[in-house]
């Protein structure tokens, strides 16, 4: 099987060929996404919810989620790794975005990183591509920005269009290797993926755009709670591990585990 490198992705693009993307924080689920064929993996700032348990992505620092990336690529020997720069730590300065990528790429050894926006991020996405960082960029809803995007909203409708449609092309101007699109209407999502060269990654984007992605959690069935409606449930692993355990306490509570072949 191959080493994924961002030159797939593109080749895949112009042969028409979908894939997905999934999320990953951990060595054991990276091996076993890996092993799946899955040809990217996101370590998200998502981590804030599904590993920390904020509320939003924006309290999570680059110390909580560089460990997560190292454990991700040595879990994944064929994907491409993509870290995902949190809040805060690259929105200053190109040279702010470039100690932060640097840091996930060396420490972390990822092979490209993420970052959210559009025109207000171009110049660091041309600093960090210029560095030889591979970037993929995230525009319409972006959760960072959640507080003054006024809540989790569909992004591009109507008027918005355009700036949608310009964020696009100005990270690819820029120099990004992809871009996620996130909540954005499937026909705006469908005309971006048309107009760019790069490969487009929806996400509630519709079916049109290059590749698709989700946290891993949601797609898998191991989130409690709502889910957005761009999730479908492929699995159900967060009743099946509720049942394991709680199978596990009842074994230990009536004796049988462990039985005579568990023992030294
Ligand atoms: O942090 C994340 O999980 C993401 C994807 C959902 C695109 O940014
Ligand atoms: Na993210």
């Amino acid at each position: 099987r191959p080493v994924i490198r961002t030159h797939h992705l593109q080749k895949w693009k112009q042969e028409a060929k979908r894939w997905g993307m999934l999320t990953a924080y951990d060595y054991s689920t990276a091996r076993i996404f890996d092993d799946a064929g899955i040809p990217v993996l996101l370590v998200g700032d998502s981590a804030a919810n599904v590993v920390y348990g904020y509320d939003t992505t924006l309290p999570v620092s680059t110390d909580e989620l560089l460990p997560l990336v190292r454990g991700v690529v040595r879990g994944a020997p064929h994907a491409l790794v993509v870290a995902d720069l949190p809040f805060g730590a690259y929105e200053a300065s190109d040279a702010q975005a470039l100690d932060t990528a640097a840091r996930f790429c060396k420490e972390g050894l990822a092979h490209a990183v993420k970052l959210e926006g559009g025109v207000r991020v171009s110049s660091q996405i041309t600093a960090l591509s210029q560095a030889g960082i591979p970037v993929m960029a995230h525009i319409g809803f972006t959760p960072q920005s959640v507080n003054g995007l006024g809540g989790f909203r569909v992004q591009g409708r109507g008027d918005a269009a355009q700036q949608l449609i310009d964020d696009a092309i100005a990270v690819q101007d820029a120099g990004a290797f992809s871009v996620v699109m996130e909540m954005v209407p499937a026909d705006v999502a469908a005309e971006v993926t048309a107009t760019l060269s790069i490969p487009t990654v929806g996400i509630g984007a519709g079916a049109q755009c290059d590749g698709q992605v989700l946290v891993w959690q949601d797609m898998a069935g191991y989130t409690s709670g709502k889910t957005a409606k761009f999730v479908r449930r492929f699995g159900e692993v967060g009743s099946e591990l509720g049942d394991a355990a709680r199978a596990y306490a009842a074994a230990v509570e009536d004796g049988s585990f462990p039985a005579a072949e568990h023992s030294f």
